[in-house]
């Protein structure tokens, strides 16, 4: 049965279906430094605000008399097969949110057929990821270290494991300048948390000054890790040449994260990869950057079809999608949706919010007048005055 079904025989539910009542939900169950760390952005956070300003500039326009139900929400991107164009976005840490973190994160992804891409930075190894939801699909997004052996294991892993796609993440070569944890002092990596990646790889040992992967982690062994990883996680000056290397040592399908801009667009075409994300990090790196949602269609236009385009930064609702998808996206991804749901209730929450998304994203599908997503186009759309 649909999920409002269910919801109305259960005599509603315990968590919130608004996105503001899910973040504040999320606020109230997590330590002040934790929700801190997941809602901020960069420098005064205009770019986080303009993320999801920029989808009330947007209003959906529909068709009548169409047989457009029930309309099926489900397509493939780069041969990965998902139920809804929604997939869950890359965060790392987020054991901040919740102690079963990825893995959780990972069975209700599974659970409701979207696709999960599992951040570099995870306190759980994507191999045991992997292993809590067997048969989910999962691409990983890869923070290219400084050292070449290492980055090697890294791919050589994931791909092992089931991962179908390599994310490159091409915006986080220097830290964001993130207010609030300025203010706080408070900085996850410090205790190791989010480095389950790095610790059960052998290089990253031998990187440490280690022989091998220890069994358990000493203070000593947690300091090494910490000082270790922040000068190994990436490489400062990510170079096209890179992408020929990477190619050279997987025959996954590579897509680059963090594309705001036409000229790169055609530049990363020409190169040979396989998909582009339009994102700003969710405002995250650097502050006043213009809205991800206004550099989809000029993206999407340089692109013209030759690779999916996938896009986050400010979706929160399955309507926020269907505006992006008619605006070029082939599929979005959220973050801090999921993460507040993971923070409010564990798998049971983030399955509530992805079994949210698809079941507003079918409904504004076939109230729109179309049966699949294949359809959707700007004719879908129509610039609106600001609603805030
Ligand atoms: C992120 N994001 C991110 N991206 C990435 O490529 N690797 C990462 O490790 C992380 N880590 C991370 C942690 C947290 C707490 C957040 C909120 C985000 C960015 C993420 O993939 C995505 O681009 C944004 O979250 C999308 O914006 P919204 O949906 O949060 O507005």
């Amino acid at each position: 049965g649909s999920y409002q079904t269910q919801v109305f025989a259960a005599g509603g539910s315990p968590f919130p279906f608004t996105p503001k009542g899910l973040e504040e939900a999320a606020r109230r169950d997590m330590p002040r430094e934790h929700f801190d760390y997941i809602a901020g952005g960069a420098g005064r956070e205009r770019t986080v605000a303009a993320n999801e300003a920029a989808f009330g500039r947007w209003g959906l326009t529909y068709r009548v008399l169409r047989d457009g139900a029930p309309a099926d929400p489900s397509r493939t991107v780069l041969g990965t097969p998902m139920s809804m164009p929604v997939m869950l976005a890359p965060a790392g840490v987020a054991e901040l949110a919740h102690p079963e973190a990825e893995a959780a994160a990972a069975r209700a992804a599974e659970r409701v057929g979207a696709v999960q891409v599992l951040s570099a930075v995870t306190s759980t190894p994507l191999e045991d990821v992997a292993e809590a939801a067997p048969n989910g699909q999962r691409w990983f997004q890869f923070a290219w270290p400084d050292d070449e052996k290492l980055a090697r294991s890294l791919i050589e892993r994931a791909e092992a494991a089931g991962y179908t796609a390599i994310v490159v993440m091409g915006d986080c070569h220097v830290a964001g300048w993130r207010t609030r944890e300025l203010s706080s002092g408070f900085f996850p990596f410090q205790h190791a948390h989010g480095l389950g990646n790095y610790v059960s790889d052998r290089r990253f040992w031998e990187l440490a000054g280690f022989g091998s992967v220890p069994d358990g982690l000493t203070p000593e062994m947690v300091a090494a890790a910490a000082e270790t990883w922040n000068r190994v996680f990436t490489k400062p000056a990510l170079q096209p040449e890179d992408l020929a290397l990477l190619r050279s040592w997987t025959s996954l399908p590579i897509v680059v994260k963090g594309v705001c801009r036409p000229d790169e667009a055609t530049r990363l075409c020409a190169e040979g990869v396989d998909g582009l994300i339009v994102s700003n990090h969710g405002g995250r790196q650097l502050d006043a950057g213009v809205a991800a949602l206004d550099c989809l269609p000029p993206v999407a236009a340089a692109v013209g079809g030759r690779v999916p385009v996938l896009f986050d930064s400010g979706v929160r609702t399955g309507t926020d999608a269907l505006i992006a998808l008619a605006l070029g996206a082939d599929a979005v991804m959220i973050g801090r949706p999921w993460l507040y749901g993971l923070a409010v209730g564990g798998q049971a929450g983030v399955e509530h919010v992805l079994r949210s998304l698809r079941e507003e994203f079918t409904g504004a599908l076939a109230l729109t007048g179309h049966r699949t997503c294949a359809s959707l186009s700007e004719a879908d759309v129509r610039a609106v005055p600001p609603t805030e």
